[in-house]
């Protein structure tokens, strides 16, 4: 089976087209998978504006579009003796009157389907799988609309799917395995770290899930995206804090070993004591808001040649991401123990993250020995279009395709 999948959520334009094989056992290949990321359009805002982000989607869709069915091998001009050219002289019109209906409020994106499209064979996709939500609304519309149009022009089933679910179906990109019938596998624990989203998700199978725990205030990327505005670094907060981070952990190792471990040496280091949220509460549910302030705290009562001092920006940034992480792994071994899960998978932007990626396996090695622990390689940490292809494999499997007619954007869908 080959799938189209379509993914504008937020400000990543993505486009993919996989191909399933074998039965019992399903593999999926990547035939081609564009990532347009727009972080240059927001940076200068500090986050994502949703109209500057929707009008990128609906210039960036049909160059994509044309590229990943090029790597995959799947475009064929039109030629004058075709019947199905031939035939089409009689129909396009009316087909593009719909077409015109369908994209009537995308008019770039329009523009350039139908300098597109009507000009190539129909390609050998069986279904196309588009992103319904959550997301930001104009964003989805871009995406689901032009998965309308495609749909309804070339006559090939539509599959939405839940953004969030998407993020954990990273996992299973390289998993060569029955979801279906594999019983190591389920009960799972998810744990997804995204822009909007920080969730503990229970999954029984590929069809049951209930949110274990959520974030009562800001996400976790809310949060690194805020520190990193106090401290004037640039947009988004996750990756330079990060970097940042890093850095203070080779400046200060190589302070330590260069002055021996003495006290004199841990001099270099503040007193920066930054909470940990809800760590010990008996619930699952996250809360990121007052470690914003806390850090916001420790700047301004620092002295401004402190402020300067590129070390206590570091320290600041490591301590923040050390302060999230620890709440983040110590919740996911606790629902993890408590619900005897089989294995924890993590999704979302923040699992690209190196050091959170490398203290969540130890904390599973340590605690869950006989856990799965699966991580998506960082590029399917973020958004991307071959998750939203996975899980449209499954949601088709499931029969929820719907007509394009029925198809909208939900903003706020939930994952269970
Ligand atoms: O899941 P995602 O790609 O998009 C949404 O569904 O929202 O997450 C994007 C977020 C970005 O805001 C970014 O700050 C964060 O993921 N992120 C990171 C890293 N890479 C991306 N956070 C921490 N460390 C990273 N290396
Ligand atoms: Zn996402």
């Amino acid at each position: 089976m080959m799938i189209l999948s379509i993914e504008t959520s937020c400000d990543d334009t993505s486009l993919a087209i996989i191909r399933t094989r074998g039965k019992n056992r399903v593999y999926f290949d990547i035939l081609s998978n564009i990532i347009s990321s727009q972080i240059k359009i927001h940076k200068k805002w500090g986050g994502v504006y949703p109209v500057l982000a929707m009008r990128a989607h609906q210039k960036n869709l049909i160059p994509i579009l044309k590229k990943v069915m090029k790597i995959a091998n799947c475009t064929l001009r039109q030629t004058q003796g075709d019947t199905s050219a031939t035939l089409s002289i009689e129909c396009q019109n009316k087909k593009i009157n719909t077409i015109n209906k369908i994209l009537e409020k995308e008019p770039e994106l329009l523009n350039s389907f139908l300098k597109f499209v009507p000009k190539i064979k129909k390609p050998k996709i069986d279904v196309i799988s588009v992103t319904e939500g959550p997301g930001l609304e104009p964003c989805l519309w871009t995406g689901i609309n032009l998965a309308k149009a495609l749909s309804f022009f070339w006559k090939i089933p539509l599959v939405p799917v839940n953004h969030v679910r998407g993020h954990i179906f990273a996992n299973f990109i390289e998993e060569k395995i029955n979801l279906k019938t594999n019983s190591d596998f389920f009960p799972a624990l998810a744990l997804v770290v995204s822009g909007g989203h920080t969730q503990l998700i229970l999954m029984n199978d590929t069809e049951d899930y209930k949110i274990l725990g959520e974030t009562r205030d800001d996400a976790a990327v809310e949060c690194l995206d805020n520190v990193a505005r106090i401290l004037g670094l640039e947009y988004p907060g996750g990756p330079i804090i990060e970097k940042k981070a890093e850095e203070w952990k080779i400046a200060n190792d190589t302070l330590r070993q260069a002055q021996g471990d003495t006290e004199r040496s841990r001099s270099v280091e503040l007193q920066i004591d930054l909470p940990r949220p809800m760590i010990n509460s008996k619930n699952y549910d996250f809360s990121f808001s007052g470690l914003k302030t806390a850090v916001l705290y420790d700047f301004k009562i620092r002295s401004s040649k402190i402020k300067k001092d590129k070390n206590y920006i570091r320290q600041l940034c490591f301590e923040t991401q050390q302060a999230i992480f620890d709440v983040l792994i110590k919740k996911t071994i606790k629902a993890a123990k408590d619900f005897r899960v089989k294995s924890v998978l993590l999704g979302g932007g923040v699992a690209s993250n190196q050091e959170l990626r490398k203290q969540i396996k130890k904390a599973v090695e340590n605690s869950l020995p006989k856990t799965k622990l699966l991580i998506p390689e960082p590029v399917y940490c973020t958004d991307n279009a071959v998750m939203t292809a996975i899980q449209g494999y499954f949601n088709f499997s499931e029969k929820k395709s719907k007509h394009w007619k029925n198809l909208k954007a939900r903003a706020n869908l939930r994952t269970d």
